[in-house]
């Protein structure tokens, strides 16, 4: 940031806000800022997900998405393009919303932030905030900073010596530096519920370093009513990093209650409920069942425990939490084993698939270590989930007599010796359960989401079992649920 005078804050309507990156994070997002009144491009170099965005078509599963695509293309202020550099030359905000999966060794993987932080360096060609709001760990702003001041000034550089600027008019006049700010605008939104969650946020944290970018981003958010956490660049970016750490941790720690209610016929609905009432716990994250997945979670804790142990902090609670998910789907099984005894030849039928209902999203889905783990063991599975078939069979491709699809819950439960429910999309609630259960070889029913009302299942003629639910009244049928 070489230039240090003055200019007037804020940001112009006309002005494209720029949003790279059309995934999870980045499309809702620039929908949402679509809503808001403000022009956006939406910039992706998948150039076929660009091609079904102009056309109209969500390119994945999320309620409320597809229609608001479509009234803002028609209102003209969401561009999808594949050119990311016009996107980037345009624009005075960049909202950074790449992808940062998980490495080998559990660090995030920066590559593609990286690569961006680069291409953004090239086509600097006026004052912009560049906003980091993938899932990054600590201190990546700042990496993401220095990156383009080098890439910047080696661009110059090489402008002055070839004596000319940029191609196709698009860059700034070799020689003279541009001022840029990196700020952090974590994202907190749920799959399955995103366009609600953008609009009615619980926080907005703005990690920042200038009070223009500062005010920039607050004009952006001004008309959503909710506290705004304004911080440095270091702590906004750990408080994502530790609410997902932390929502994981009520998850594993509920779960092992779970397991302790089953030895001692403690019900683990009622103990959730009789800690959450209490405001310095509260009700939600406390739902027990075959544990945590999607491309958060999992990912993040790895990434959190890899930064934490790197400075030398011990990552050992978070380890744990990790530890207590990943046995979870064992936990899950062996009731199915300890019902079935022997899985060979068996026919299994599995109600849902992505990892959690509302979403096509299959990433680190509990169903498909369920799914592995079936086959080996020489069993056939019928499959069925309302959104997340076309994802799973690229996992797990038809086979008939081994791997199947079915249209219904009630196809995946003829002739099967037990169904298991792992994603509890709210159509399983309003199953005629008793019909279902004529149609399979064998009775048992295990719900790993403790979704079901025992006493009905019972009284439906099934062996039912769920997650660490003794024999209490639940208390589900009183408060709702509210832990989710
Ligand atoms: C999570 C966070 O909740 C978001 O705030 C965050 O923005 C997002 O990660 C992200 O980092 O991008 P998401 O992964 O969409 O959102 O899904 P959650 O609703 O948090 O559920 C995660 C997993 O936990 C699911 O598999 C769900 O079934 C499981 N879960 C959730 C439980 O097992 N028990 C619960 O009580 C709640």
């Amino acid at each position: 940031m070489a230039e240090t005078h003055r200019r007037k804050p804020g940001v112009c309507r006309e002005v494209p806000i720029a949003v790279l990156g059309m995934g999870h994070v980045g499309l809702p997002t620039a929908l949402g800022l679509a809503e808001l009144g403000w022009k956006v491009m939406g910039a992706d170099d998948a150039v076929d997900k660009v091609e079904q965005l102009k056309a109209g078509q969500a390119t994945f599963y999320e309620p409320g998405m597809q229609d608001l695509l479509r009234k803002h293309l028609k209102s003209g202020r969401f561009r999808p393009t594949a050119d990311v550099e016009e996107a980037i030359a345009a624009s005075k905000v960049l909202f950074v919303c790449v992808g940062t999966p998980q490495r080998e060794d559990g660090a995030a993987d920066l590559s593609q932030i990286e690569a961006l932080a680069r291409t953004i360096a090239r086509n600097l060609n006026g004052y912009k905030v560049i906003v980091e709001k993938s899932t990054v760990p600590a201190a990546t702003s700042a990496r993401i900073k220095k990156t383009i001041a080098r890439y910047a000034r080696l661009e110059r550089a090489a402008k002055v010596s070839n004596g000319r600027g940029g191609p196709n008019g698009r860059r700034r006049d070799a020689g003279a530096p541009v001022r840029f700010d990196v700020a952090s605008n974590p994202e907190f939104l749920q799959e399955g519920k995103a366009i609600d969650d953008f609009f009615h946020p619980d926080r907005i944290v703005i990690g920042v370093e200038s009070e223009e970018a500062r005010e920039i981003l607050e004009e952006i958010y001004r008309p959503l009513k909710c506290p705004m956490v304004v911080t440095d660049l270091a702590t906004a970016e750990l408080i994502k990093h530790a609410a997902n750490a932390f929502l994981s941790t009520k998850i594993s720690f509920i779960n092992m209650i779970a397991d302790i209610c089953e030895a001692v016929g403690a019900d683990v609905e009622t103990v959730a409920h009789g800690i959450g009432l209490d405001p310095r716990i509260g009700c939600s994250f406390l739902g027990a069942g075959i544990g945590f997945g999607g491309y958060c979670f999992p990912k993040d804790l790895r990434a959190l425990i890899y930064l934490a142990e790197q400075h030398q902090v011990p990552g050992g609670i978070l380890r744990e939490v990790e530890e207590v998910n990943r046995r979870r789907v064992e936990v899950f099984l062996n009731k199915l084993r300890g019902a079935l005894w022997v899985m060979q030849g068996k026919t299994i039928g599995v109600l849902g698939l992505a990892f959690k209902p509302l979403t096509d999203d299959i990433r680190e889905a509990p169903s498909v270590r369920v799914i592995e783990a079936l086959l080996k063991e020489g069993a056939a599975v019928r499959l069925y989930d309302p959104q997340a078939m076309s994802n799973m069979r690229e996992v797990f491709p038809e086979e008939p007599g081994r791997v199947e699809y079915c249209p219904s819950a009630f196809e995946v439960a003829r002739g099967a010796h037990a169904v298991l429910l792992v994603t509890e999309w709210d159509e399983f609630r309003k199953l005629d359960w008793t019909e279902l259960r004529q149609s399979m070889e064998v009775p048992v029913l295990v719900d790993g989401r403790n979704f079901l009302d025992p006493a009905a299942m019972r009284k439906a003629g099934f062996d039912y079992f769920s997650m660490g639910r003794g024999t209490s009244q639940p208390v589900r049928a009183v408060v709702g649920r509210s832990g989710r």
